[in-house]
């Protein structure tokens, strides 16, 4: 028994010392030269038609879910139960309304930020998606509730006031009120907070530790954004149910990815500078790779998922058929020439290899196989853009969005 426990440990230690030297070894490749030959799966095998499509939709969705999301518990539709709202205000000098009802999920708070334009009676098409740091540094306003978990420094409940506002350039209220949305945010740690805690904590804390095929984190945050549609659905609110667009950056973009392939009712699917996970293509090993993101983020996949980590090739998918599990609807993918760790090329492949999917069942699809020059959008049923600039949402971004909902929504 000791011996086999000393094995044990040793094992331990050797696979912790590849795991950290893995990670200090790890030398991004940002030369398209290097970029290995590889051949993507043709989403549209064995299709004919729409009808053919649908399943083998089903098809791809079940490979993404058994080895890189994981399958999420289905919701038993019931109604989603509410907790204490905070009084109503105003706030763009009357031009906006904004209230912060709490819905209440597998043994979570979780508090919306609802802005809507003050002069519509009627329910408007909105944006959905999960801030960063929490409502109050969506925009600058002391009724705003400061966030109540987990903080990325650390420690439980330490939201600062001096924060407020803080993250106020990545939303643009007034751009998205002035053009007749609504914005629905909320702070993705009221889902699960965002490090490897072996899923003790969130959504996670009710349901146990997942089995290798069962959700990571990405997985439980679309989850939860599914949850706040349903809510949207059930209550009198003042949006749209059938008109939201779900929009996430980041870790959040490959969130609003996987809301959009898991969750049908998402009429439009924005994924800002996603990357690696989210749209870029995993096989092109440029950038951010899986054998990276999943020791660096270990709990944002399934356990399934590290047997691709620098092993892409073993891959039978790749983000190019998650890409294309949106269609028909539109989709928006938007990257930043400075942001190559999230690897725009790929990203843009993608897109073009979706386009094929995108046109089978009767829309436009892509409008190029051509990368759109830096600042200029391409705009068809899917949209792309690569704009000058870093890792961020600007207003350059949204400008597009809006323009894109507008057409769409
Ligand atoms: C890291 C991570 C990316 C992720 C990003 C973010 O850079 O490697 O995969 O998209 O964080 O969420 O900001």
């Amino acid at each position: 028994m000791r011996r086999y426990r000393s094995t044990l440990t040793l094992a331990f230690l050797s696979l912790l010392f590849t795991g950290l030297h893995a990670q200090e070894k790890f030398v991004a490749n940002y030369d398209e030269a290097k970029v290995p030959k590889y051949t993507l799966a043709d989403p549209l095998e064995g299709v004919t038609d729409a009808a053919s499509w649908k399943a083998k939709r089903t098809e791809i969705l079940a490979l993404f879910e058994k080895e890189m999301f994981g399958r999420s518990p289905k919701y038993d539709g019931g109604k989603i139960a509410v907790g204490d709202a905070l009084p109503p205000f105003e706030i763009l000098g009357g031009k906006a309304k904004v209230s912060q009802p709490v819905i209440k999920v597998a043994g979570q708070d979780l508090r919306l930020l609802v802005i809507l334009p003050a002069v519509s009676d009627k329910a408007v098409p909105a944006f959905l998606g999960y801030n960063f740091g929490g409502n109050h540094t969506v925009f600058k306003d002391q009724r705003i509730a400061l966030a109540q978990s987990w903080m990325k420094d650390g420690k439980a409940q330490n939201a600062k006031e001096e924060d407020r506002g803080k993250s106020a350039s990545r939303w643009g209220i007034d751009r998205i009120i002035n053009a007749g949305y609504g914005l629905v945010t909320l702070y993705y740690a009221d889902v699960d907070p965002d490090f490897h805690d072996g899923f003790k904590n969130g959504i996670f804390a009710k349901h146990g530790v997942p089995k290798a095929d069962e959700w990571g984190s990405i997985a439980g945050w679309a989850w939860g954004l599914s949850r706040v549609l349903d809510y949207m659905e059930q209550t009198p609110m003042g949006v749209d149910a059938k008109k939201v667009a779900v929009m996430g950056h980041s870790r959040l973009g490959k969130t609003s990815l996987w809301a959009g392939a898991t969750d049908e009712r998402f009429a439009l699917v924005i994924s800002n500078n996603s990357g690696c996970g989210g749209a870029a293509l995993s096989k092109r090993v440029f950038g951010e790779t899986v054998g990276r993101i999943t020791n660096s983020f270990p709990h944002w996949f399934c356990g399934n998922y590290n047997k691709y980590a620098n092993n892409e090739s073993a891959l039978t998918f790749d983000q190019h058929m998650l890409i294309a599990l949106m269609a028909p609807r539109p989709l928006y993918v938007a990257s930043a020439e400075e942001d190559q760790w999230a690897d725009p090329h790929g990203e843009f492949l993608s897109c073009v290899a979706a386009d094929p999917v995108y046109r089978l069942l009767g829309t436009e699809g892509l409008p190029s196989k051509e990368m759109p020059k830096v600042n200029e959008t391409m705009q068809g049923h899917i949209a792309y853009h690569i704009r000058t600039g870093k890792h961020d949402v600007t207003g350059f971004d949204w400008e597009q969005y809006i323009k894109f909902a507008k057409k769409h929504l």
